[in-house]
């Protein structure tokens, strides 16, 4: 791109009048900045955004590579560039799978034997039919995974918890941290305790560390190789590895290297949320993902929900020079949703260079944040309405819920719309002091108070309301922001699909470690050094 986003966009960002003023100009700005799909509808219009900016953005879609990088990942060309991988997390997802090829491999036959493996042993423990080598039954699951291959297993379990149908208890094992490992351990009995390593490459340190613990602990119950083997199952590409640790091929559960590590929920890195919900509900998250990839490459750009957060994302990123963007969920069960996104925009579109190496010319990712509302409205809210940051946010809100205290949940919508309408609105210094002399302040009392309760306002938001938290529209929802992540990937022309920059921190670590444990000496900088001291001076 010869002129860079921020040149095109600033000057544009600048000119946009106050989205009091848009309100009070157009009273039909929220028909026209809304759109729904897939049962997710999203009102824009409290962005700042007028119609000259909006068509400008549009063109910035169709001139970028959006259309042909999404068909090129469908036609399964190797778009992961620095790791020469196919993308196609997309396909786990398709309902048919019949002729699927890559590479003269039938990937759809692959992929319906391991669903279909993954159904199996799901039915087994639902039905206690997996008995442990003592001769009782499997009560537990612990998962042992990190990055992609727990946070959204994590955040999909959580977000279906009324869904939730198992007789088996699910554990998640993933900070390195021995706390968690020793927490699990002490509740559970490893005679009716699974363990799933999940790690696509079986050699991420933590997920080792806490298999190899776990382990152990089998070990000091007495049990021997062969229990050993019965309990504990992966889910891995790198079968030799896996197979290495002790675990039999038939508990292998494949990933495919097309499979990136926070986009592989939908593979049997899903087996949680299927143990948690059920075969069938699994389906309907698989479904709603589908059916938003259906919208996504077809629908134009003007009413395709991921290229509009996408579009708006670069507009606030480029436009307006914000490095952060929250997410608030209004609902408790979505908590984690922050979390999860975090990895999904900050590891794939936290680069530096495009995809041939070049120095990107404007800046990528936003710092993803943010947790459930109304919990955030008594925390970090305060700063969304008051402070000289501009930070867009995400409002999400489920329609339907599946609890009976109605009334909470109409107040919980209330919050929801309110803290959009301040943010959109604020509250001038003239509303303010009128507001402290309606409550019978003196004068002067009203006008020094006044200024500290301003809210500037004019602070962007998008409201999404999902007709339910089902599995069908948390499938939708994932692959919705999923695809918002590729577009923006698209137009700064990075390679959304690796991570090197995650590398250096854990090639450091090694020789840390060694000089920790006392296996060797290194040679450090001087506060790294003095760190390694402390820590093995420790009280
Ligand atoms: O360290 C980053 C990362 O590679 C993520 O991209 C990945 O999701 C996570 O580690 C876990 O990797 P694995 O599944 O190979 O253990």
């Amino acid at each position: 791109m010869s002129v860079t986003l921020s040149a095109l966009l600033s000057p544009l960002a600048a000119k946009q009048q106050p989205l009091r003023q848009l309100f009070a100009a157009e009273p039909g700005r929220a028909k026209r900045f809304s759109t729904s799909a897939c049962g997710i509808y999203l009102d824009y219009s409290k962005n700042l955004l007028d119609e000259q900016s909006w068509q400008a953005l549009q063109q910035l879609a169709t001139q970028s590579k959006i259309r042909q990088l999404s068909k090129q990942m469908q036609a399964g060309a190797a778009i992961n560039n620095t790791e020469h991988r196919t993308v196609w997390h997309t396909r786990l997802r398709q309902q048919d799978l019949s002729n699927l090829q890559l590479a003269g491999e039938d990937i759809g036959a692959a992929i319906t034997a391991c669903q279909q493996q993954m159904a199996q042993l799901i039915d087994d423990l639902h039905a206690q039919r997996y008995i442990g080598y003592q001769g009782k039954p499997i009560t537990d699951l612990v998962w042992v995974g990190i990055g992609g291959s727990l946070l959204g297993p994590q955040m999909a379990v959580e977000a279906l918890t009324p869904y939730h149908c198992s007789p088996v208890n699910l554990h998640f094992a993933g900070n390195i941290d021995g706390a968690v490992v020793s927490d699990i351990t002490k509740k559970l009995d490893p005679a009716t305790t699974l363990v799933v390593v999940a790690s696509k490459s079986f050699g991420t340190e933590e997920t080792k560390q806490n298999a190899l613990a776990l382990r152990q602990w089998f070990n000091d119950a007495g049990a021997d190789s062969n229990a050993i083997a019965h309990h504990f199952w992966a889910t891995s590409s790198n079968v030799k590895a896996a197979a290495e640790f002790g675990i039999i091929e038939k508990h292998i559960l494949p990933m495919w290297d097309w499979v990136g590590g926070r986009y592989s929920l939908w593979s049997a890195i899903g087996l949680p949320i299927a143990l948690m919900i059920g075969n069938s509900a699994f389906k309907e998250l698989l479904a709603g993902a589908a059916a938003m990839d259906e919208h996504f490459f077809n629908a134009p750009f003007s009413e395709n929900l991921p290229v509009i957060l996408a579009l708006l994302g670069i507009w606030y990123i480029n436009g307006f020079g914000c490095q952060a963007q929250a997410l608030l969920p209004y609902s408790h069960y979505l908590r984690l949703l922050p979390s999860y996104v975090q990895q999904l925009d900050m590891e794939s579109n936290g680069k530096s260079v495009d995809r041939r190496g070049q120095p990107l010319q404007d800046a990528t990712a936003p710092v993803i944040w943010g947790d459930a509302g109304t919990n955030g409205q008594h925390a970090y809210h305060q700063l969304l309405h008051q402070s000289q940051l501009k930070v867009p946010a995400d409002f999400i809100l489920p329609l339907q819920v599946s609890h009976s205290f109605a009334d909470q949940h109409q107040r919980l919508a209330a919050h929801c719309f309110a803290q959009t309408q301040a943010l959109m609105q604020g509250k001038t210094e003239e509303e303010a002091l009128a507001e402290c002399l309606a409550a019978g302040m003196t004068q002067q009392a009203a006008a020094e108070l006044a200024p500290h309760k301003v809210s500037p306002g004019n602070k962007p938001s998008n409201t999404l309301l999902l007709d339910a938290l089902s599995p069908y529209h948390l499938g939708a929802l994932i692959a919705m922001y999923e695809h918002k992540v590729f577009c923006q990937g698209a137009i700064w022309e990075l390679n959304s699909f690796d991570q090197w920059g995650v590398e250096l921190g854990k090639q450091l670590s090694g020789p840390i470690y060694q000089a920790i444990s006392g296996q060797a000496d290194g040679q450090f900088d001087c506060s790294t050094a003095s760190l390694i001291k402390r820590f093995l001076q420790k009280p």
